[in-house]
Order: C-alpha cells, then structure tokens, then sequence
C-alpha cells in the first residue's frame, strides 16, 4: 500500500460555522460556543474539501476525519481563555480530569488509523467521517462554494509568501 497518495487530516468539533472576515483570527469575538480552535478546524475542513476537487481523478485522495478526544500535549497545553466563552467556568474542572478520563489515546487514533489503511476506504475521497468511522455530511460552510474559493485563495497566497521566504 502506498500512504503517500493519501491524505487524512483530522478535524475538531465537527461543525460550524465559518466566518469569511476573520479567517486569520483579526477577531476575538467568535461567539459564545465556538472557538478559535474550532474555527480553524472547520476552515481546515473546507481546505480539504477543496484539495479532494483538485486532486480528483489523479489516485490521490483525501479524507477528513474527527477522533473523538485524547489527553495530549496538545490539549494539555491549552489554556482556559482557548475555550469557547460559555466553557471556561468549567474548563479548570476538565483539564486536571482529562489526563484520567481521556488518558487511553487508542480510541482517538482508531478513526485516523482506518481511514489511512482500510482496504475497503481506498478510492474514496472528499469525504468526511465521524469517530465511528462512519461518513458524516460536511458542514453548510464547508458545502458553501464561495467558502472554498476563498479559504483556497488565502491558502494560496500564504503558501506563496511562505515559498518566497524560503526561496530567499
Ligand atoms: N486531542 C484531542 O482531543 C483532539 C480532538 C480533536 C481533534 N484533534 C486533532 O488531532 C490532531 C493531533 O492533535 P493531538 O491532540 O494528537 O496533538 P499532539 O499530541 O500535540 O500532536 C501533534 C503532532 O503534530 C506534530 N506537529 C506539530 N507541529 C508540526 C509541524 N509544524 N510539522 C510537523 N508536525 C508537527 C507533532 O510532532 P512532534 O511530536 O514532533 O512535536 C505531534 O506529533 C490535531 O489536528 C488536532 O486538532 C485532537
């Protein structure tokens, strides 16, 4: 099997909305539930979503998945003010109980584990699946066209800045 023509990025909270005017975080406010974090999940999702049109038809192929939770560095890294406004009362709560409840990281990388090596996945692309391993619809901002276009577009222009960096 060759890992290299796939492609499997793993996504937040799966869904959401995703706002054109702050896709760089010029904004604090995103409203009371939803995070930065997961903000920037969600734009990665339509990023996918655009990179399977692109690649479709060559035998590269792109899925996107969400794990579940796992206490990581990641995650243990993450400060109060990360989570979305209505979560931080409790977030001091969750942190100390997540290394023990959330300590078993089998779980979430089953999900992204299958999707990279399932006989029976390969071939399917522009998809998008939950932690059970099953497809899930992608969100309304992600289905939006003018959203891909536009998260493709900065992408771009990112990727071109950083190219010229290294360049020089
Ligand atoms: N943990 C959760 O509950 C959770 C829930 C939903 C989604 N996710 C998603 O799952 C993914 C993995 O998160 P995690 O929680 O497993 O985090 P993690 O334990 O901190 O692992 C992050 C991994 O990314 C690598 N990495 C970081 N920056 C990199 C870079 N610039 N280039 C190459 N590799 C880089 C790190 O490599 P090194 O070890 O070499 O630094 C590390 O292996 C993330 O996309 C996260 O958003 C996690």
């Amino acid at each position: 099997m060759d890992l290299s023509e796939k492609t499997v990025l793993i996504t937040g909270i799966p869904a959401g909305p995703i706002d054109l005017a702050n896709l760089q975080a010029e904004r604090r406010l995103l409203g009371w539930t939803f995070s930065h974090y997961n903000h920037t999940k969600t734009i990665q999702m339509a990023m996918s979503h655009r990179f399977a049109e692109l690649v479709g038809g060559t035998g590269v192929t792109v899925k996107v998945v969400y794990p579940g939770h796992g206490s990581t560095p990641m995650n243990r890294a993450m400060r109060v003010r990360s989570f979305p406004y209505v979560y931080r009362p409790i977030a001091p709560l969750v942190k100390p109980l997540a290394p023990i409840f959330m300590a078993d990281l089998t779980k979430p990388a089953r999900s992204g584990i299958r999707m990279a090596t399932d006989p029976a996945l390969e071939g399917v692309t522009g998809a998008y699946f939950g932690q059970d391993g099953r497809r899930r619809p992608w969100p309304s901002s992600v289905l939006d066209v003018r959203v891909r276009d536009r998260v493709w577009s900065l992408c771009e222009e990112l990727s071109a800045r950083t190219l010229g960096h290294l360049s020089h």
